[in-house]
């Protein structure tokens, strides 16, 4: 598992630079590494920076379908916004309300480096927008209403 990015720490705060290579080997090993880390930390989405690589690349785990998703681009988006609960791995315990686009439509690259396209709603639209501003330094506390601290 790789190490986890805590907040505050700079590079959470970095713009992420675009991946020029998708099929470079160093991207190659990083992605199922990215996503195990995701898949032991129980998050169900996981930027490059917080794993301290302040690259253009996330992954998501939704719905038993992983998707790996390289310099993407929202090219859409609802005018309809909800609140909804959202946390973060790089900030351990907080939890609050953040508003976001229902509905975002993306354009990215895929692990083979193959362009895509998709529509994505709801939660999904929701982990989205989460991590791609994580590639613009952009934290979930910056947009939160009402935070809260959840002991365990
Ligand atoms: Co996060």
């Amino acid at each position: 598992m790789l190490k986890l990015i805590i907040h505050p720490n700079p590079i959470l705060r970095t713009k992420s630079q675009k991946v020029t290579d998708v099929l470079d080997s160093k991207i190659q090993k990083l992605i199922p590494e990215m996503l195990e880390t995701m898949k032991d930390s129980n998050g169900v989405g996981l930027a490059a920076p917080q794993i301290g690589q302040n690259i253009r690349l996330l992954v998501i785990g939704h719905k038993d379908k992983d998707l790996v998703i390289i310099n993407p681009k929202i090219i859409k988006k609802s005018l309809l916004k909800d609140w909804d609960e959202e946390g973060c791995l790089s900030i351990p315990h907080k939890y609050g309300q953040v508003k976001r686009h229902k509905s975002v439509t993306i354009k990215y690259l895929n692990e083979g480096g193959q362009e895509q396209t998709i529509k994505a709603n709801g939660l999904l639209a929701r982990i989205i927008q989460h991590e791609i501003d994580h590639l613009d330094g952009i934290l979930f506390i910056d947009k939160v209403k009402d935070l809260a601290d959840i002991e365990y």
